[in-house]
């Protein structure tokens, strides 16, 4: 076992820790990055990705970890932020012997770090790591584990969603109103469900054929479009994008005829500065990391022993922070993603200073 050599410079960043895992016999080489413990552990998944350079690596786990304090913060949980990457191909790489030792360096960091699922990584893979620590979730069900967190993420990105149909329209209902869904993967499939409960028209749309049959058998009343950029221009009262990240970016927010956008998908403002085009066109985007916090809402609930209702009560909440970050993006000027971020840091701050209350 071994340290590799860093690129960056990590103290510059603002991370507590960061820490670069290797074993050269199984071929791992990780990094674990810790952006903040002010109100607990840090919680966040372990993506496994072909990196192209450690560099790539490095600055992707410090982002990722970054991401998780504010999203762990807003989702009002007793969670820091941290994130780690796997350097390689797991198609390639994974084995037993790779992901226990990885195991034992989450181990090694005495629960300051929790991991979970992330691109690359599955429940399965969590049992496995779960041999050699304590400090794991996202495991299967036999396990005590959440399941598919994609059940609470399309609820939580719902009642965001309400929020904002409150702030816009007065009432916290999308009946009546046409949400367009890009992606009807696992989380825009269960969010499909809710909105026609909730009496809304949804058009749709997937590069997938096996999604477009699911919903041409599953819900027939859904229109589906041809791509993404037909959804965006076509007359939709909310963007849902619930695909890949980047959906808000300088070709679709200039054309796009909604007045709301709240969706799943994890950064979808594209560049700095694109969330002040959307709020001078007079769009309401809710933040990615506010609303689809239902998925990480279900998976830290495995610390306490996976309750779901107590999880979905959790993730019902994200109508109340939602509607708090509209309400202050209001009274300061500002857009609500500039809102999301100064509320999380002030819970940070707030929250984290009482550990200077000396208990022992
Ligand atoms: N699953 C979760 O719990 C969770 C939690 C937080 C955030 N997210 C984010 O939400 C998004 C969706 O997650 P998921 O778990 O449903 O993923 P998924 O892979 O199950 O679904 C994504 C769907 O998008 C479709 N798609 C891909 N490119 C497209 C395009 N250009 N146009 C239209 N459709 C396209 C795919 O065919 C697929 O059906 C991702 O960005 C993910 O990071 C998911």
């Amino acid at each position: 076992m071994g340290v590799f050599a860093t690129t960056d410079d990590p103290g510059s960043t603002g991370h507590e820790q960061v820490v670069f895992c290797q074993d050269k016999q199984s071929g791992l080489k990780a990094i674990i990055g810790i952006y903040s413990t002010a109100l607990g552990p840090a919680l966040g998944g372990t993506r496994f990705y072909p990196y192209a350079s450690e560099a790539d690596a490095l600055a992707d786990v410090l982002d990722l970890s970054r991401g998780m304090a504010y999203k762990n913060a807003l989702a009002n949980l007793d969670l820091g932020g941290g994130k780690a990457v796997i350097w390689g191909d797991p198609e390639q790489l994974k084995s037993e012997a790779l992901l226990r030792a990885y195991g034992r360096f989450v181990e090694s960091l005495n629960g300051r770090y929790y991991t979970a699922c992330d691109v690359g990584t599955y429940v399965a893979d969590m049992d496995v790591i779960a041999r050699e620590t304590r400090y794991v979730t996202g495991r299967s069900v036999e396990h005590g584990g959440a399941g598919d967190s994609s059940i609470l993420t399309a609820w939580g990105v719902y009642q965001g969603m309400r929020a904002a149909a409150e702030h816009v329209w007065g009432s916290p209902t999308l009946s009546g109103r046409r949400v367009g869904v890009a992606g009807l993967g696992k989380v825009g499939k269960y969010l499909t469900a809710h909105l026609l409960e909730d009496g809304a028209e949804v058009v749709a749309t997937d590069v997938n054929p096996r999604a477009q049959e699911w919903v041409r058998a599953t819900h027939p009343q859904v229109t589906l479009v041809d791509d993404t950029a037909a959804l965006v221009a076509s007359d939709i009262d909310v963007y849902a994008p619930c695909a890949l990240g980047g959906a808000l970016n300088d070709d679709t927010v200039p054309v796009l005829r909604a007045k709301v956008v709240t969706g799943a998908a994890n950064n979808q403002l594209a560049h700095a500065g694109i969330e002040k085009v959307l709020a001078d066109r007079g769009i309401l985007y809710t933040p990615d990391y506010v609303v689809n916090a239902g998925g990480v809402i279900q998976v830290a609930d495995e610390i306490e022993g996976f309750n779901f209702d107590r999880a979905k009560l959790r993730a019902t909440r994200i109508f109340d922070t939602t509607r708090e970050i509209l309400r202050l993006a209001d009274d300061e000027g500002v857009p609500p993603a500039v809102a999301a971020d100064r509320l999380a840091e002030r819970r940070m701050a707030e929250v984290g200073r009482l550990r200077a209350i000396h208990l022992r």
